[in-house]
């Protein structure tokens, strides 16, 4: 308990889950630790789930992004979510959005914090934060992510903090928190590379707000994400080849720019394909450190990386967690303000790759509703990267549903991003590079490089008689959703 909990007068504040919860009252806005699925606070939000059976409460939960343990799920049947802020992935949850029950603000994860602290959003009330260890001052160590753990925990009233005995201390020094100047005296956030350690390696508030401790002992969920496929495998050589032509332009060397990695199974796939290949030294200045993270440095090709959360397979995690001490110097977590800071992301130049549910013609990107109409997770961060990269990729299977889906459609049902974010469209097919590409353009590359070979010559139909029509961008309004259309009437394109 010394370890865990240094300054002696915080000790007595140590509390039952139950106790603990009955800090948050109906109505509140709880800000929670926890990003994809990483370091999330667990006891105190099953006591309130618990407690909703009996005593029905709502709240606003904020949270860094996507909860484990099926806590969205279980928050959200107990009807203990009204409103929810500002990303998610658990099925559950994700019915009860669609079904119009849970509020939904899809949000860029680095904006999150910012609209709080400029009071656009209603303030936290009560923050309920994952920690390894308090520090003697009262300062937080979190675990697994950060998130928006550091601004949930200095903006609210009140701090709930569970200490969880199952991560070990060695995590102290991986964190650097950092929190920007309030404007109007904001001055340049000082991150040059991705190895800067700008803040503090805890949280830092006061000891008296932490108004309870509770002691957990829990495991992470396991990442979900699948292994590599081959089409996974085909994106990843694609891509691979591209930057060798890069290369070779001379536009940059074998060490690549500091890389970017979205959330899923084939953004891990393909930085996974960069084990085989010719670059070396390589960085990630990313959101989520993912198994392929891990591979990479084994590998001995990534020789640092920068995050605000590390998931990890079962698997990946009983293989890194207990030589943790191996990886730690090469590892940072930053809170997602930071990591995925647009001034950042700008100045470093990074090559970030994310992943689109389909793109259209002329490379506007859809990364969240299905049809048009039902939300899947949220835009995460990848907006945050795609406008400000150096390169802009977006990746995807050129089919989907065994082949009833074309991803690659006449106009997106929904715009996460636009075209004038997307440097790069990539699927197993191939790759199209549409930087210096006008419209017209765009589409001759998308639909020759992109489109799987069943929808080929649909899209390529579709394009020839918009052109007909004429227009920057051509297009058949009549005609323009009529592959969704289809597909919800005949359950295919
Ligand atoms: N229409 C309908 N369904 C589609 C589809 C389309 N055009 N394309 C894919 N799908 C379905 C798949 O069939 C799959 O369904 P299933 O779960 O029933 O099997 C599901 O969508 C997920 O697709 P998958 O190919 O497994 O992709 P993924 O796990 O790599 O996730 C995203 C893809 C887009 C959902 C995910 O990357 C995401 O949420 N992105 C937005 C957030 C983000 O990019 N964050 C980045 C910073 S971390």
């Amino acid at each position: 308990m010394q370890d865990r909990i240094r300054n002696p007068e915080l000790r007595s504040r140590v509390m039952s889950a139950q106790q603990a919860a009955a800090l948050i009252r109906d109505g509140m806005v709880v800000g929670m630790s926890g990003f994809t699925r990483a370091g999330e606070a667990m006891a105190v939000p099953l006591a309130l789930a618990e407690r909703a059976r009996t005593d029905p409460l709502r709240i606003t939960l904020m949270t860094g992004a996507s909860l484990g343990h099926d806590l969205d799920k279980i928050l959200a049947e107990a009807h203990v979510t009204a409103r929810r802020i500002p990303f998610q992935s658990d099925p559950g949850l994700r019915r009860a959005i669609n079904a119009g029950e849970v509020m939904f603000i899809d949000q860029h994860l680095s904006e999150t914090v910012e609209q709080l602290r400029t009071r656009q959003l209603p303030g936290v009330d009560v923050a309920v934060i994952e920690a390894a260890a308090i520090t003697e001052d009262g300062g937080i160590i979190p675990t697994t992510s950060i998130g928006n753990s550091a601004s949930y925990a200095i903006l609210a009233k009140q701090v709930i903090v569970e200490i969880n005995t199952a991560q070990p201390l060695s995590f102290e020094g991986l964190h650097d928190v950092f929190i920007p100047i309030y404007r109007p005296n904001r001055m340049p956030i000082p991150v040059v590379a991705p190895d800067s350690r700008i803040g503090l390696p805890y949280i830092p508030i006061p000891p008296e707000k932490i108004a309870a401790i509770v002691l957990t002992e829990k495991h992470d969920s396991s990442a979900t994400i699948l292994p590599p496929d081959d089409d996974t495998r085909a994106i990843a050589g694609h891509l691979i080849d591209f930057f060798q032509g890069e290369v070779r332009a001379g536009r940059m060397d074998n060490r690549l720019a500091p890389l970017q990695a979205g959330i899923g199974t084939i953004a891990n796939a393909v930085l996974h394909g960069l084990i085989d290949s010719p670059f070396h030294d390589l960085k990630m200045y990313s959101e989520v450190l993912q198994d392929s993270t891990f591979d990479l440095m084994d590998a001995g090709k990534l020789t640092y990386a920068s995050g605000s959360s590390i998931t990890l397979s079962a698997a990946k995690n009983a293989q890194v967690m207990p030589h943790f001490d191996r990886y730690k110097s090469r590892l940072i977590l930053r809170p997602q303000e930071i990591s995925n800071h647009p001034e950042v992301v700008r100045r470093l130049g990074l090559i970030a790759i994310n992943t689109a549910l389909e793109f259209d013609i002329y490379g506007n990107v859809n990364s969240t509703h299905i049809m048009g109409t039902q939300m899947m997770n949220g835009i995460g961060g990848s907006g945050d990267f795609a406008r400000n990269a150096l390169i802009s990729v977006f990746v995807t299977k050129s089919i989907a549903k065994g082949g009833a889906i074309s991803s690659v459609v006449p106009m997106v049902s929904h715009v996460d991003h636009t075209e004038h974010d997307v440097d790069v469209l990539v699927t197993e097919q191939g790759l199209a590079d549409l930087r210096g590409l006008a419209p017209r353009e765009r589409a001759r590359a998308i639909i020759a490089h992109c489109a799987h070979p069943d929808w080929r010559a649909p899209l390529a139909d579709y394009f020839d008689r918009a052109l007909a029509l004429g227009g920057h961008t051509p297009h058949l309004l009549e005609e323009a959703l009529s592959w969704h259309v289809r597909l919800r009437k005949t359950g295919r394109m």
